[in-house]
C-alpha cells in the first residue's frame, strides 16, 4: 500500500482518535539518532515507523535535479506536490517515491544535506509535508514518527511525545565511531549550525513540546535509548501494545487504547 499527497479531512483514513490509534513522536536535533532509535522502537513495540527528515531531503533533492530555485517556497511546494511523494509500506524500511522512482539513495548527498534546511524552512513546503504526514498517520495510525516538529505541529495529540536530546560534541563522537577519518571539532561545529538554523526559523522550529518527555542520551548507548523509550511507551500506553493486552490491562489509559 502507498500514501500519495492528499488533502485530510476527506473520506480516506480513520477519525484522527479512532480505537488503536497509538502514535509516538521523537522529535529532537540534527544527529541525535532519531531515525535509527525510532526504527528499533518501532520494530520492538510492533508498530510502523515514519522518516520525516527524508521527506524534506526528498524535496530536496527533486529541486536540486530539476534545477528549481531551493529557496522558492511555492515551486518547491509545487514540485512536492507533482511529484506525488510517498512511501511504499511493503518494503522495509518503506521506500520514499517521487515521481513514481525511487529516491532514497539520493537523501544522504552532499548537496542535500548543504541545502535541506533552507528547504524545510519554506512555509509553502511545510504545509504540503504537514498534511502528507497527517495523512500518513490517519492509515498508519499505530506509528513512530520521527522529526522536528511531530509532537509539535504535525500530531498534536500523540499519545507519547519524546524529545531526544545529546550535546553537539557526544553527538559528533557517535558520528566519528560511525564514519572512519571525520574532523570531530568540525562535525560538532555543524550540528551546532545545524541546531541554530532548525531553531531560530521562522515555521515550526526546532522546540521540545511542552507535554514531551525529555530524554538526555549523551551518556547512553544505543541499545539503553532505545529501552529507555520502550520503557517509557510501555508505562503510558501499555495496554494499547501487542500481546500485552491481558497482561497489563487497566483503567485510565491515557489514549490509543486498542484494546
Ligand atoms: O533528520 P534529518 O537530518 O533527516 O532532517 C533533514 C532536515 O529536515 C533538517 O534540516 C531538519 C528538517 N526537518 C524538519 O524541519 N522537520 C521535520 N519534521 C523533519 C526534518
Amino acid at each position: 500500500m502507498t500514501d500519495q499527497v492528499r488533502h485530510t479531512g476527506g473520506t480516506g483514513g480513520p477519525p484522527a482518535k479512532h480505537a488503536g490509534r497509538l502514535i509516538v513522536t521523537i522529535d529532537g536535533p540534527a544527529g541525535v539518532g532519531k531515525s535509527s532509535v525510532g526504527r528499533a522502537l518501532a520494530k520492538s513495540l510492533g508498530l510502523e515507523f515514519l522518516d520525516t527528515g527524508a521527506m524534506y531531503r526528498a524535496a530536496t533533492a527533486l529541486a536540486l535535479d530539476r534545477g528549481v530555485d531551493v529557496s522558492d517556497a511555492s515551486a518547491v511546494a509545487a514540485l512536492a506536490r507533482e511529484a506525488r511523494l510517498h512511501f511504499d509500506w511493503t518494503q522495509d524500511p518503506p521506500a520514499l517515491i517521487a515521481f513514481d522512482q525511487p529516491v532514497m539513495g539520493r537523501l544522504r548527498d552532499a548537496d542535500v544535506d548543504a541545502n535541506v534546511s533552507t528547504v524545510a524552512g519554506l512555509p509553502e513546503l511545510r504545509a504540503v509535508m504537514v498534511d502528507l504526514q497527517q495523512s500518513i498517520g490517519q492509515r498508519h495510525p499505530r506509528l513512530v514518527s520521527e522529526g522536528r516538529d511531530q509532537g509539535s505541529v504535525v500530531f498534536p495529540d500523540a499519545c507519547v511525545k519524546i524529545y531526544l536530546d545529546a550535546t553537539p560534541r557526544s553527538r559528533a563522537e557517535r558520528r566519528a565511531r560511525q564514519i572512519s577519518g571525520v574532523d570531530i571539532d568540525a562535525v560538532e561545529a555543524d550540528l551546532i549550525e545545524r541546531d541554530r538554523r532548525d531553531s531560530e526559523r521562522a515555521v515550526a522550529p526546532l522546540r521540545q513540546p511542552p507535554d514531551a518527555e525529555p530524554v538526555e542520551t549523551s551518556a547512553m548507548s544505543f541499545d539503553q535509548v532505545v529501552a529507555t523509550l520502550a520503557a517509557l511507551v510501555r508505562a503510558k500506553v501499555g495496554d494499547a501494545l501487542p500481546g500485552e493486552a491481558l497482561a497489563r490491562r487497566r483503567a485510565g489509559v491515557p489514549c490509543g487504547n486498542a484494546v
